[in-house]
């Protein structure tokens, strides 16, 4: 939206613009409602309750159950509905569908490193198809950024440690700003990029041009190899670790009675730092691969293990299969999923 060829608002290039911006407009109007309420109130009263005369006294005012009832009741409402409202916004950025297509980015000082699932690398230039949900797994390597597009109404703080998710789904065609939001050092106003939505075919054109070899799921399975995970986590009874076959996105037990959900952050964890969550019937034996593997290869190799597939349908039950892992001398853990998915 332009008007006298000053940019007032960033394009509305993504499904969430519309609403984020609709949301943005109720909290403008309330804004402005009251402010002009009270402005013209306070220059009606100033009016209306001046003094006439040097010895005038004002008369006792009491109070109003009514009144006091009404400014308490009608800002709450409002209050309330922004806060549902926002909430619901949030939810949609922050909860991308099931089957939207994950796409990683890590931060650091000063750039934006992405990869495609299809392996395609990119730096400060981020390209996505429109119309498709995309989610968009983050980290940070060094310090805190934030991944910002204002065309799709997108900021994010990214931290290092973490990952964090946010969905959105690219609608029109373009080149839009990313800057990287949260102030992170000398280089922090050269930490911008610019994100290209092409439509399906261009996407795929764009794609093919420079597909490298491996997909991400490949590069996480070389690594996985590399680093001889399958040696303790191999998908079957009686390993020294548990198995990780369809363990994302579970609940697994740890030692000491707690749970942890199994999401990118625990993985990470249990990789950088297995005795943080250790779980429960293994022992702690697991090594640190701390300082062994970079942020992207973290990424690559959590991409892999996110998508192992849940053992087919094992017969026997599942506590025999524990209890087997457990017999065995010394169960590693990854702090990963119980002996079975
Ligand atoms: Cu990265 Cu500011």
């Amino acid at each position: 939206m332009t008007h006298f060829g000053f940019p007032l608002f960033p394009d509305r290039a993504s499904s969430l613009a519309g609403r984020v911006d609709a949301l943005f407009y109720f909290d403008l109007a309330v804004s402005i409602f009251f402010s002009a309420l009270i402005a013209g109130l306070l220059i009606f009263f100033f009016v209306k309750y001046r003094r006439r005369s040097q010895d005038e006294v004002g008369s006792r005012v009491e109070g109003s159950l009514a009144l006091e009832i009404a400014w308490i009741a009608v800002p709450l409402v409002i209050a309330m509905i922004a806060f549902a409202w926002g909430a619901e916004v949030f939810f949609e950025l922050s909860r991308p569908p099931a089957g939207a297509t994950e796409y990683y980015a890590v931060g650091k000082q000063w750039m934006w490193k992405f990869q495609h699932p299809e392996g395609n690398r990119e730096i400060d230039e981020l390209h996505v198809p429109i119309g498709r949900p995309i989610r968009m797994t983050m980290t940070s390597e060094d310090v805190i950024h934030s991944f910002f597009v204002p065309a799709f109404r997108v900021k994010q703080d990214v931290l290092p440690g973490r990952y964090f998710s946010v969905g959105f789904e690219a609608t029109k065609p373009g080149v839009y700003h990313l800057f990287c939001a949260e102030y992170c050092g000398a280089g922090h106003s050269r930490m911008t990029g610019r994100v290209v939505a092409l439509g399906p075919h261009d996407y795929e054109a764009w794609l093919a041009g420079g597909l490298p070899a491996q997909s991400m799921r490949g590069e996480g399975e070389e690594i996985f190899a590399a680093l001889a995970c399958a040696s303790c986590h191999r998908d079957e009874p009686g390993t020294r670790g548990p198995s990780l076959a369809g363990l994302f996105g579970r609940r697994v037990q740890l030692q000491g009675g707690r749970t942890a959900l199994a999401d990118e952050t625990y993985l990470r964890e249990s990789i950088l730092n297995p005795a943080a969550k250790v779980v429960s019937g293994y022992p702690a034996i697991m090594p640190t691969y701390q300082g062994q593997i970079h942020e992207e290869e973290l990424v690559e190799l959590i991409h892999y293990i996110k998508a192992l597939p849940a053992r087919a349908a094992v017969p026997g039950p599942p506590a025999a299969e524990r209890a087997a892992a457990r017999l065995s001398p010394g169960a590693g853990a990854t702090g990963s999923g119980g002996a079975n998915p």
